[in-house]
């Protein structure tokens, strides 16, 4: 079965989607390890709570990049990790990090890209005035939210929108999306061809 780390900074609600698909039975994956790079954050409590091996480095390890990213290696290596998903890590990846992990990083990130990348995605669409807005599951690329696009989902903006109200409905897509694009890589059916990601029917993998 794929073994599947995930990465988070915070909340961790898209994690919590992945961990609740997998109890389900909707999900072919073992989570080898859920880390942080922000002791303390209370995704880690969450994945506790599930029964998730998590890592979670010391403050000053963390607050090391280099420090934080060898230790962070070392340890996905032991594991044996075929798949990365950032579940809402605030970090970017160093090249040699990414160069270990070519097509087998995973981002989820709250607009559809390529409009609004980097911080604050909710906000960017609310000043912008866009009418629909969403999320994005797409491959990690050294860029910033830049690489191919795995998919999509489109919610819509109120007038009446704030920065909170519009999250909490984009939030809502993120949690089935996230885990859907990672059955699709557990199943065999992304091929990246480019910037362009071919999802292949069931059967083909068969
Ligand atoms: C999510 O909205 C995720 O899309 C976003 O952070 C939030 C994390 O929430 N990620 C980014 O903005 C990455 N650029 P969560 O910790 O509850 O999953």
């Amino acid at each position: 079965m794929l073994r599947c780390a995930i990465l988070v900074s915070g909340r961790g609600s898209n994690m919590e989607a992945i961990l609740k698909a997998k109890a389900s039975g909707d999900l072919p994956i073992e989570v080898a390890v859920v880390a942080t790079d922000r002791p303390g954050a209370p995704a880690i409590t969450i994945a506790r709570r599930y029964g998730v091996n998590t890592f979670e480095p010391s403050p000053e390890q963390a607050g090391d990049k280099r420090t934080f990213f060898s230790i962070l290696t070392q340890k996905l290596q032991e594991l044996d990790v075929d798949l990365i998903v950032l579940a809402g890590f605030m970090r970017i990846l160093p090249p040699d990090f990414l160069a270990r992990y070519p097509e087998r990083i995973i981002n989820i990130h709250p607009s559809l890209l390529p409009a609004f990348p980097g911080l604050k995605a909710q906000r960017q669409a609310l000043e912008y005035g866009v009418r629909f807005t969403g999320c994005t599951v797409h491959f990690v690329d050294e860029g910033v939210d830049s690489g191919p696009i795995i998919d999509q989902r489109v919610v819509p903006v109120y007038p009446d929108d704030t920065e909170e109200s519009l999250a909490a409905r984009i939030l809502v897509e993120e949690h089935r999306l996230l885990p859907a694009c990672i059955r699709l890589f557990a199943e065999g059916r992304l091929r990246i061809e480019g910037r362009r990601v071919r999802i292949l029917p069931p059967t083909e993998t068969r």
